[in-house]
């Protein structure tokens, strides 16, 4: 008798450890839209202790957080590096993810090579797009059926709707932009391919967007969505100014996922906002106040400030398919440099010993059910 009893709670406990748990945060909000993660090479595999079982258990979206980027996948004229990537789509197609490719063209982490001639003086127009097209083609075409979606262009415009300065601009102009969505479709047409930035919320910068957005549709360029980061601190922007950026997308005729959610909870220098990476300023005391733990009223302001926005994003998941944190764990995430380096900052969902933050969590589990 004993002994069946013991074999029945033995199995019982391997069968449980084997069924899929359906307890984390994508299953909140399964009915409204993905949850995806931007991981690293560590976790993809499998060698940061602890993390694979969280982002399975957790996620049904993934976002390759540097890997993809040019410097990173094609860092010589003739050299390509695939290990990063191969993994990663591997690891998409096991957990049966969403799976995002980021970012085919930016400004930043892309080598200077990519501009230049082979005595170093400024390739011309065509050269350029030429290039940028051989990369497309090449990564694109590799992950053709296996990547869902694509940045395809990065940070293309300044806060107030002017196109940013960037060597891509300086030779191609605006072009750059329609060449590379162009190809993108080219290269794999299943895939849905967004335009990303930062601070989406401001109107200034959301009306280049928009406006070239919409005339790259008129002349029958496939985009899909507009990545809205979401970069955001416990105090700003508001939910008015981020709802303002979600309908007015919408009624622009375009998808929103929101990209690379995170909340720093950190005193900001000057009050800067978004995610420009030329932004850096000197440490100090004053701006790395909870080297040893967060206070209290800042943790409880972070699970507010997630409820918040979960719950604007649930009130327009008619218009949002995606949400993205940009990182696992505070551990980390790149807020702990950015935009002071070496600081101690809590922007995740997970804590630095891979603890889903409870008292998040809990709010979000009460806003999945509005
Ligand atoms: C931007 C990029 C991301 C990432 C962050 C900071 O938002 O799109 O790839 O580099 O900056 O890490």
């Amino acid at each position: 008798m004993l002994r069946t009893s013991l074999t029945f709670i033995l199995l019982t406990i391997i069968f449980s450890s084997q069924k899929p748990k359906k307890n984390g945060v994508k299953d909140l909000f399964k009915e409204s839209f993905y949850i995806g993660v931007a991981v690293n090479g560590q976790q993809v595999s499998g060698k940061e202790a602890g993390a694979l079982p969280l982002i399975e258990e957790h996620f049904n979206s993934l976002s390759p957080e540097n890997g993809l980027k040019w410097s990173l996948v094609h860092p010589k004229p003739e050299v390509y590096s695939f290990d990063f990537g191969d993994a990663y789509v591997a690891l998409g197609e096991k957990m049966d993810a969403f799976t995002i490719g980021h970012c085919l063209v930016w400004h930043q982490q892309v080598p200077n090579w990519v501009f230049e001639n082979e005595s170093g003086e400024p390739l011309d127009k065509d050269k350029l797009l030429a290039r940028m097209e051989d990369h497309i083609q090449t990564v694109a075409g590799r992950y053709k059926g296996k990547i869902d979606g694509w940045d395809v262009v990065n940070e293309v415009f300044n806060e107030d709707g002017t196109f940013r300065e960037s060597k891509w601009y300086q030779i191609a102009g605006k072009d750059f932009i329609k060449n590379a969505f162009r190809k993108a479709y080219e290269v794999d047409p299943a895939a849905e391919l967004y335009y990303n930035d930062y601070n989406v919320w401001k109107a200034s910068k959301r009306a280049g967007i928009l406006k070239l957005a919409k005339e790259m549709k008129a002349e029958g360029i496939r985009v899909d969505a507009i990545g809205m980061q979401g970069h955001y601190t416990l105090g700003g922007p508001s939910l008015d100014e981020i709802e303002k950026g979600i309908i007015e997308i919408a009624e622009a005729g375009f998808k929103v996922v929101i990209t690379e959610l995170d909340v720093d909870v950190l005193p900001r220098p000057n009050n800067s906002e978004g995610a420009d990476l030329n932004i850096n300023f000197a440490n100090s005391p004053e701006y790395n106040p909870f080297v040893n733990g967060i206070s209290p009223e800042a943790e409880a302001k972070l699970a507010q400030r997630y409820a918040d926005l979960f719950q604007l994003f649930q009130k327009h998941k008619d218009k949002i398919t995606r949400v993205t944190l940009w990182g696992l764990h505070d551990g980390k995430s790149w807020l702990n440099n950015f935009p002071v380096r070496g600081r101690t900052n809590y922007p995740l969902l997970f804590d630095r010993d891979l603890k889903l933050k409870e008292d998040v969590f809990a709010k979000l589990k009460v806003v999945s059910k509005q």
